[in-house]
């Protein structure tokens, strides 16, 4: 068996006697394929280190010769460990992005400044994502928001949950435009920081605003799989109003077999709610920094603030997730 090292996606083994192309396709890796026989070239790349056979020339080849970076994958069968360059691999677990017109089928307040919005995707198309990724509405500039409901058979519909004020006119747009038109092109699924099986370590989500939207897809997520790992969600406010799915929040807590949800007021103190800042709330529960893993929702400020007290706490920034690293990087 040899290791094939597909450059910035991943490697799988191979047997001597199969092509890479069959080997990555069995371990979850999406080769780009027409022919299979070697004729069409869809799955050409570069051999950057190893050697290889071509079955269809019977002949071999290294990394080091001028055919190297014209190899058909589709009938090369590796002759050691190697590591190969090819355009639009994908890495067990991605799901390609899609562009789409949605139906807009209802937008309705869920406090003063955040709107529920539902969009359906069209008939007759297979669309998944994974818990926790974004989808970008395309407008004067592409706007993301995360996905507040989980993947399901069969379901076409899509839940955002939209914050919109004075402070920021672009969300007035978008608002005003889902308002008036009946269809949307959005691009999903979009981001790396998501959920496709149960991880076995407690699971801590810490939202600020609408930072719960892709934790409640999270949570929808270990709901139906059965999760039985400790689950904590803290979601962090001015004042209860902005909490606002906050009895959602605590049905999850009951529904899941060991969950707690925490919620956080910082203005407006009331009984039966943590009175700080999320953080605070969070290291006030952090007996051992080490376990968990974490997932933050939230604006680049909050999740970049959270960050830090945790890793000032001692928790690792590997056990750390926020679609924020990615797309507000410091
Ligand atoms: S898939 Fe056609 S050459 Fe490999």
């Amino acid at each position: 068996m040899y290791r094939i090292r597909v450059r910035g996606v991943g490697s799988f083994d191979c047997a001597p006697d199969e092509t890479i192309v069959e080997a990555g396709h069995r371990a979850g890796f999406g080769f780009p394929v027409a022919c299979r026989n070697g004729v069409c070239e869809r799955c050409m790349g570069a051999l950057v280190r190893g050697r290889v056979r071509l079955a269809r020339k019977d002949h071999t080849i290294d990394a080091d010769e001028a055919g190297a970076s014209r190899v058909l994958y589709c009938v090369a069968h590796p002759l050691t460990d190697c590591e190969i360059a090819v355009p639009d691999v994908t890495a067990p677990g991605h799901i390609p992005e899609q562009e789409l017109a949605c139906q807009v089928m209802a937008v309705e307040p869920l406090n003063h400044d955040v709107s529920r919005v539902m969009l359906r995707l069209p008939a007759g198309r297979q669309v998944h994502w994974h818990a926790g990724q974004y989808l970008l509405l395309q407008h004067d500039e592409p706007a993301a928001f995360s996905i507040a409901n989980a993947s399901a058979a069969g379901n076409r519909e899509l839940e955002l949950h939209i914050r919109h004020s004075e402070d920021n006119p672009s969300s007035l747009a978008i608002m005003e435009r889902l308002a008036h038109d009946s269809v949307v092109r959005v691009t999903l699924p979009m981001g790396v920081r998501y959920l496709d099986h149960v991880p076995q370590r407690p699971l801590w989500f810490i939202c600020g605003s609408t930072g719960y939207a892709p934790a409640k897809a999270m949570l929808e997520f270990l709901r139906e799989a059965g999760c039985q790992q400790p689950v904590r969600l803290y979601w962090g406010a001015r004042n209860r109003e902005d909490l606002y799915l906050h009895e959602q929040a605590e049905a999850f807590a009951a529904e899941l077999a060991d969950a707690r949800y925490v919620p956080a007021l910082s203005d407006h103190p009331e009984a039966g709610f943590f009175h700080g800042m999320i953080h605070e709330a969070v290291l006030a529960d952090l007996d051992d920094p080490k376990a968990p893993l974490f997932y933050i929702g939230g604006s680049p400020p909050m999740a970049w603030a959270v960050f830090d007290a945790l890793v000032a706490a001692g928790v690792s920034p590997g056990q750390i997730h926020s679609d924020v690293f990615d797309y507000a990087p410091r």
